[in-house]
């Protein structure tokens, strides 16, 4: 694959200032973005950014609280302002286009404690056309050597009551459902009240919430806050005050209470701030995915976007079990036979196997350390043959391991595990966290608990691995660092469709792609297409709250390029028709355009088959039924295409007749305006294949 397309730094001016004036203010502007700083005289730095003649965010503060050596950092001497441009096009080895452009300007502030400390640290704002990220930078400087940070005093003061979409501020989990209300309305230990389904929580208060998070303003504007490039570094939740629309950091402590310890030469994540009158800018930003450092590996050919089937979903909606105890073990090797069979017959490219492993029979809940060690199969499971009947149907085998939250257990295991993956010809893997982390005390978003995700995505890459975490910290565009870290779960995905309080609602979907997506790829598994999910089990009430339809659209709103078929290969073999868009549906594109959305309502995003022409669409709705007016203005000039749209029935609904679906085909152009309906709660996915010129 091509690695770089072109690096060209356009500009690069340096302008050196010392000492600088407090009082003065400095203006960054880009475009519609403008960023002013000011230093009070009695030292205090604030931030504030419009956009247009509108305030994103008033007066906001910076600064640190020290535990070690016990300081707290909150005024300053400037020693001097630094600023920068660049402007570079870069090409991702995989993802959601060709090329990307990375253009800001720069301006760095290097402080100095105005107390008795004296301890100097920089931050640094990056302004671009859609956003600002800011960070800090902990300088070589005598007097300071290790630290221990227990605050960081970066605000975000919004000071109006926006609409906010949210989940509750919780160390331990992200797989919360998300809720839309007035930020004075947030009420987060009320919201989490309502969850009995997530396996570990570790609320904060009532008035703590996670990023990423997405707001929107009276007058019109669209702001999302979250962080890039986090690293060696706790992950930050925000406290809001109800009184003055601030959002403060909160940093995820560690079992003794502190946040994080940090070494001179240290720099922080970024924390961003995106913007704009359109909410299309949200979802198409790169931003953060710009402000997260190049990948450092030579050779990436290893590295492919991938489909895969996986014998799973029979587990969640108890056809089968992990354990091999209750007698209904469904990793048996005939059974994997079956999936390696139907998923080489449709072109897949790998089959995940769960439940593979010894350690089943008591996994979760005692806070056990030695759970699993990851090499030992089952009795029933005949690695060996099946590595060899895989291979011999080009499938290749996705390896699980579940570390039940015992990290440490997993770390002893960790090179083992992966060479047991090589010698088996397996080089993808699916890692998860569900439980109490061990060490104890430490929380899954702890400066621990990310440099352990870190030192997976370093080591599986040195073993020419891919990976895709569950239950792991919100992602932070760290993807573009380690491309074989190809996805990550952090959020309610399709598992919950089985959860038997809340499921996942319509509007769920229609957040993901400006909240849990802000930050990277998604291994949200859609696909389902059996909805009463008491099919061997007629005890449960379970249901999926889609239309088919729908779930295929979400190969294109819920983007990964490692994407699942989660269903049973029986309940595809109802519906080969419709199966058919799954087989089809690529997991790598040239280009993307995010054609409308609105967070809580609708989605709708069309990509560009990598070194192809054809184009595919997806667009989803909320629990209300739509008219989507389609103007195909993006397929190319003077082009055919034959359009082949999966569309919902006349009596689909999400609660109902969910499996009505309409398949036709249209010879569309760019010209061309379809008018299609979408049930409430559905859905319509649409290929559009290249026929001439
Ligand atoms: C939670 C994961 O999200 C799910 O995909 C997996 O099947 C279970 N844990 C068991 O590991
Ligand atoms: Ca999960």
């Amino acid at each position: 694959m091509k690695k770089i397309l072109l690096t060209k730094i356009l500009t690069a001016c340096i302008i050196l200032k010392s000492l600088v004036a407090t009082g003065q203010v400095q203006d960054l502007k880009m475009n519609a973005i403008q960023l002013s700083c000011k230093v009070s005289p009695d030292g205090q730095f604030s931030y504030k950014i419009n956009y247009k003649d509108k305030s994103v965010l008033l007066n906001s503060s910076i600064g640190f609280e020290l535990s070690k050596p016990k300081v707290i950092l909150d005024r300053f001497d400037v020693l001097k302002i630094d600023s920068s441009s660049y402007d570079q096009i870069w090409a991702p080895i995989w993802g959601e286009e060709d090329s990307i452009r990375n253009h800001y300007k720069e301006l760095v502030y290097h402080l100095r404690d105005k107390g008795t400390s004296k301890i100097e640290i920089d931050i640094i704002f990056r302004v671009f056309e859609d956003g600002i990220g800011l960070r800090y930078a902990f300088p070589k400087q005598t007097g300071l050597d290790y630290f221990i940070v227990q605050n960081e005093l970066t605000s975000f003061h919004l000071g109006k009551d926006h609409t906010a979409f949210w989940i509750p501020g919780d160390f331990d989990t992200n797989e919360y459902l998300y809720n839309t209300t007035k930020l004075s309305q947030v009420d987060a230990l009320k919201a989490a009240a309502k969850e009995k389904d997530i396996a570990v929580t570790a609320l904060v208060n009532d008035h703590t919430i996670q990023s990423p998070l997405m707001l929107k303003t009276g007058d019109g504007l669209y702001i999302n806050i979250h962080e890039a490039a986090l690293l060696n570094y706790p992950a930050m939740h925000l406290g809001l005050n109800k009184n003055t629309f601030e959002l403060n950091t909160v940093l995820v402590p560690d079992a003794v209470g502190n946040k994080a310890y940090l070494h001179t030469g240290d720099v922080t994540p970024w924390r961003t701030i995106l913007v704009s009158d359109k909410a299309t800018d949200m979802i198409a930003s790169k931003t953060i995915l710009n402000l997260n450092e190049p990948s450092k590996l030579s050779q990436t050919d290893w590295i492919k976007p991938q489909k895969f089937m996986g014998v799973w979903w029979e587990m969640h909606i108890n056809k089968a079990d992990w354990k091999l105890s209750t007698g209904k073990h469904g990793a048996r090797t005939e059974n994997v036979k079956r999936y390696i069979d139907f998923a080489s017959q449709h072109k897949f490219d790998g089959v995940l196997v769960e439940g593979w492993n010894e350690g089943w029979e008591d996994w979760f809940g005692n806070w056990k350390e030695d759970v699993f060690d990851f090499v030992t199969p089952y009795k029933d499971y005949n690695v060996k043959d099946l590595s060899a009947y895989a291979k011999s149907k080009g499938i290749k085998l996705i390896m699980h391991h579940e570390t039940s939250g015992a990290v440490t257990n997993y770390e002893r295991w960790m090179d083992s595990a992966y060479r047991f993956m090589i010698a088996h010809d397996m080089n993808t893997v699916k890692t998860g966290y569900v439980g109490k982390i061990i060490p104890r005390g430490e929380h899954h978003d702890g400066q621990w608990m990310v440099n352990h995700y870190t030192r997976v995505a370093k080591k599986t890459s040195e073993y020419k691995i891919m990976v895709a975490a569950h239950e792991p910290v919100h992602p932070t565009g760290l993807h573009r660092t380690f491309p074989n870290w190809l996805a990550n779960e952090a959020a309610r995905g399709a598992e919950f469709n089985n959860a038997p309080t809340l499921g996942i609602p319509p509007e769920h979907n229609t957040i993901l792609p400006f909240t849990r997506l802000m930050g990277g790829p998604m291994d949200y598994t859609p696909g389902l297409f059996h909805f009463n999910l008491n099919q061997f089990d007629t005890s449960r009430n379970q249901k999926v709250l889609s239309t088919l339809t729908k779930q295929l659209a979400l190969y294109l709103i819920m983007y990964s390029p490692l994407q699942m078929a989660a269903d049973l290969p029986e309940n595809y073999e109802a519906h080969m028709d419709a199966f058919q868009f799954i087989k089809n549906v690529p997991v790598n594109w040239s280009t993307t355009k995010v054609i409308e959305a609105e967070p809580g309502e609708f989605v709708t995003i069309a990509r560009k088959k990598k070194d192809r022409q054809d184009w595919y669409l997806g667009a989803i709705t909320d629990e209300k039924s739509r008219q989507l007016v389609l103007n195909l203005n993006f397929l190319e000039k003077g082009a055919t295409y034959v359009a082949k749209i999966y569309r919902d029935g006349p009596s689909a609904a999400f609660d109902k007749n969910q499996t009505d679906y309409i398949i036709e085909e249209k010879t569309v152009n760019a010209n061309t305006v379809l008018n299609i309906p979408i049930a409430r709660g559905g859905g319509v996915a649409i290929e559009f294949l290249y026929k001439s010129k």
